[in-house]
């Protein structure tokens, strides 16, 4: 009897054998790829909404802030999605007959609210907040893209770990001044864009009650500085200290008749008071001002466990 498995058999048995390796080493290598691919994270796709709802109409075209629709994002871990009633101010008298607006129409007349599908959506045991992010001059840009551009909504960046721990382990390259968070523009400082900031210092109000620490930082695109670094400025003094700069402006301070247990103004003078700027052409100096300023822990705090995962 003839040889059943002649010699190029055996070279085809290594063959596959070989072609298995490659495929499971493949198939590997694809999920992993898989779990960091967009169709996973949904990183740029835009979910069919019950109503096309163009932030790029309404925040470019419109002028629309963040904050008229997303109220909460600066007190609470959540920047929420506007009711039904927000969308009303206006389209009780715009747009009435349109159809695209009908479910707008529709949950307005029924109570029940608009089905929005989540586009960002963080799995349960992750701990987020936006709170803390804004308030420490993190801007909405930095992790939802040019959202005023947008004409449908869609996840900028993965949101995965690696992408939250890329900026813990180095927040200063993405700091701005906290007056900035909601502008989608924002560049940083350059030599041709210097920033100017100054701190008060301050952490408490006369009133004895405290100042977070981003309001004690102000800082301008504009040079404040054209006679020297020091500027007056008009402040009205108290007891504690000095208030916030230009708190005193527009609203002198009236004698009052105080009530039981009100306090009385005093009508004192307003003072002037010499303010120093500092001068940022970068953003790393102008991040490590920033991440002294806000009191900002240091990256070995920011990216241990238990600050994402309680
Ligand atoms: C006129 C109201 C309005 C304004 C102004 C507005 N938004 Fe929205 N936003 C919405 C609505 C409605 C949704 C839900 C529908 C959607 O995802 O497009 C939404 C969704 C979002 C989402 C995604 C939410 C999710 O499902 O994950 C982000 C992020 C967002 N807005 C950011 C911003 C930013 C940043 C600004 C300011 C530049 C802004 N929005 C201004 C109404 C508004
Ligand atoms: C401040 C007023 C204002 C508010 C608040 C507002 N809209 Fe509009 N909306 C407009 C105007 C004005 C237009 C027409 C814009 C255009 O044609 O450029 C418009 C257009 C639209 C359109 C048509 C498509 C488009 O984008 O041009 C949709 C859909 C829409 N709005 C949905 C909503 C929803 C949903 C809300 C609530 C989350 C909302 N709008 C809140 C003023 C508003
Ligand atoms: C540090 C990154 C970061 C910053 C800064 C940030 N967001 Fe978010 N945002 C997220 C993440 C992450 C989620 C998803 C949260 C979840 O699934 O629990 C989200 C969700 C949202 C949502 C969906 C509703 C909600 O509250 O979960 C809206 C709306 C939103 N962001 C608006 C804003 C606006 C407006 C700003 C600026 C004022 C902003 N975000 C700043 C990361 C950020
Ligand atoms: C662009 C920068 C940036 C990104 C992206 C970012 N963070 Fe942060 N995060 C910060 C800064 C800055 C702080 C404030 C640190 C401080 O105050 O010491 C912070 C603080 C936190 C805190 C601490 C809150 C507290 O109350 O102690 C948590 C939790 C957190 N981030 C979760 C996340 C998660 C989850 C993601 C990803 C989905 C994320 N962050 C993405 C910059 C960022
Ligand atoms: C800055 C926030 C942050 C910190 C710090 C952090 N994680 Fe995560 N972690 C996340 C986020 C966000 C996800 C969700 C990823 C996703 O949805 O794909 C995650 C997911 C995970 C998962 C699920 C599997 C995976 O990779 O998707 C594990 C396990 C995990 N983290 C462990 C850890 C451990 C261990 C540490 C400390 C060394 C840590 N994490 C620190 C934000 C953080």
């Amino acid at each position: 009897m003839a040889q059943v498995f002649d010699r190029s058999s055996n070279a085809l048995a290594r063959f596959s054998l070989v072609l298995t390796g490659i495929i499971v080493v493949a198939l590997g290598v694809t999920l992993n790829e898989l779990q960091r691919s967009p169709w996973v994270t949904r990183q740029g796709q835009r979910p069919d909404q019950p109503i096309p709802f163009s932030h790029k109409h309404h925040v470019e075209g419109l002028g629309l802030q963040c904050q008229y629709c997303h109220t909460s994002v600066e007190d609470s871990s959540y920047a929420g999605i506007p009711p039904t009633k927000t969308c009303m101010n206006c389209h009780a008298q715009i747009w009435t007959n349109a159809t695209l607006l009908e479910p707008v129409r529709q949950s307005w007349a029924t109570g029940a609210s608009i089905q929005w599908i989540r586009v960002h959506d963080l799995p349960d045991y992750v701990y987020f907040n936006h709170e803390i992010h804004v308030n420490k001059g993190i801007g909405c840009a930095s992790c939802h893209g040019r959202v005023d551009e947008m004409p449908l909504m869609y996840e900028e960046n993965t949101l995965q770990m690696e992408w939250c721990l890329n900026c813990h382990r180095n927040p200063a390259t993405n700091l701005r001044p906290t007056s900035e968070i909601y502008n989608m523009a924002w560049a940083g400082p350059s030599g041709d864009h210097p920033v100017w900031c100054t701190s008060t210092g301050q952490n408490t109000n006369p009133d004895g009650s405290s100042i977070p620490t981003s309001q004690q930082v102000s800082c301008t695109t504009t040079d404040p500085t054209h006679s020297g670094p020091e500027v007056a400025q008009l402040q009205p003094p108290s007891p504690g200290g000095l208030g916030r700069p230009q708190s005193g402006f527009g609203s002198a301070p009236h004698p009052v008749e105080g009530g039981e247990g009100q306090s009385v103004a005093s009508p004192l003078p307003l003072q002037l008071k010499t303010v120093n700027y500092q001068k940022f052409t970068s953003q790393m100096e102008l991040g490590k001002y920033l991440t002294a300023e806000y009191h900002i822990r240091r990256p070995e705090e920011l990216s241990s466990c238990e600050t994402c995962h309680r």
